[in-house]
């Protein structure tokens, strides 16, 4: 089924075969919730250090077929730039969904929590910005009232497909989003479209012109509510058969007339390509931000505490080149604004 490019909606279950998802059985299931159970409370405002690495000593008890999957997927990726792992546990007392897209109070356990850390941890290191969510390391992503046609993780409207923080110097290498509670009508799709899979749709001089810096990024609104670019970009980069992928449907400009009808050119090639999934309780998608950008369908929120509710946690592959960037021991980048003027990246305003 052809992904259309939809302002409006995007079809789901298109183009899937079975080898980016892995289903735990019951037993793995139950065996990971009894490894993780017994972790301490965290105080999601700050996390410590020590219970990250607590988190990785627990991780090494994963089956041992999700733990080949996800070496593998670090090392290599694949052709689809996506994971989904279903069945995975979480929390047996779910609380309302936060109506804020902030912190649940009442969330008082944190199976979840955990078992998106000991999974991501298998792929890098956590990482977040202060900029964003108030530098919360696990982001609860839920529909905000008011905040319906945002371009962002608070929408509920057609969210384009975008290479995660492309502007930021430290964008995360791979993106968890784990998934808490569907929404009302099951019709939310998350999907992932991968350069690998679309290249070969894209005449050479089209990659040619994705690959100069003739493209510049408005910086997301969850970071800014001042209109900022970032420096020029091209949206290729690296590997000729296997390139790194930096793209925004929404938030890119191009800078000449040839440049933009190549970012059509791609646009098209990755919706074909598409991969979408309605994510249900205990399904984490992994999606990687260098080979695929993804998306998410248009659904109605109800605001009654019962809306779509996942949690998202960011990894690097190589965390000590954010060292700068981070208080000692902290997973939380400082402010754009300081990185820029500290690193002499004039972000240009308009
Ligand atoms: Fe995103």
């Amino acid at each position: 089924m052809l992904l259309s490019k939809p302002k409006t909606s995007v079809e789901h279950d298109c183009n899937v075969n079975r080898e980016h998802i892995l289903q735990l059985t019951e037993e793995e299931h139950s065996r990971l919730r009894m490894v993780l159970e017994d972790l301490p409370s965290i105080n999601v405002h700050a996390w410590e250090d020590e219970l990250i690495t607590e988190a990785e000593l627990r991780s090494k008890h994963i089956p041992d077929h999700l733990a080949k999957l996800l070496i593998q997927f670090r090392k290599h990726s694949n052709d689809d730039g996506m994971l989904l792992i279903r069945n995975l546990p979480i929390d047996h007392h779910l609380p309302p969904t936060p109506d804020g897209g902030g912190v649940s109070l009442e969330k008082t356990s944190y199976i979840s929590e955990y078992t998106l850390l000991a999974i991501m941890l298998y792929l890098g290191e956590p990482i977040a910005y202060e900029d964003e969510k108030n530098g919360m390391l696990i982001q609860n992503i839920c529909p905000v009232r008011g905040k319906e046609e945002a371009q962002e993780n608070t929408g509920s409207t057609y969210l384009e497909f975008h290479t995660e923080d492309a502007f930021h110097p430290y964008r995360p290498d791979f993106i968890g989003l784990l998934c808490l509670r569907p929404d009302h009508d099951r019709i939310a799709a998350t999907a992932a479209a991968s350069i690998r899979r679309a290249l070969s749709m894209l005449p050479g001089k089209t990659q040619e012109l994705l690959r100069q810096p003739l493209y510049r990024i408005r910086l997301s609104s969850s970071f800014t509510s001042d209109t900022v670019f970032s420096q020029q970009l091209p949206v290729l980069g690296g590997d000729v058969l296997e390139p790194n992928l930096s793209v925004d449907f929404y938030g890119m400009e191009a800078l000449t007339a040839s440049a933009q009808l190549a970012l059509k050119s791609l646009e098209k090639a990755l919706l074909k390509v598409a991969i979408a999934h309605k994510l249900v309780t205990g399904d984490l998608m992994i999606v990687d931000n260098r080979v695929a950008a993804h998306a998410r369908t248009a659904f109605p929120p109800r605001y009654d505490g019962q809306d779509r509710w996942l949690q998202r946690l960011f990894v690097v592959h190589d965390f000590r080149r954010s060292r700068a960037s981070r208080p000692r021991g902290s997973h939380i980048c400082i402010p754009l604004s300081i990185e820029f003027s500290s690193m002499d990246l004039k972000a240009q305003s308009t």
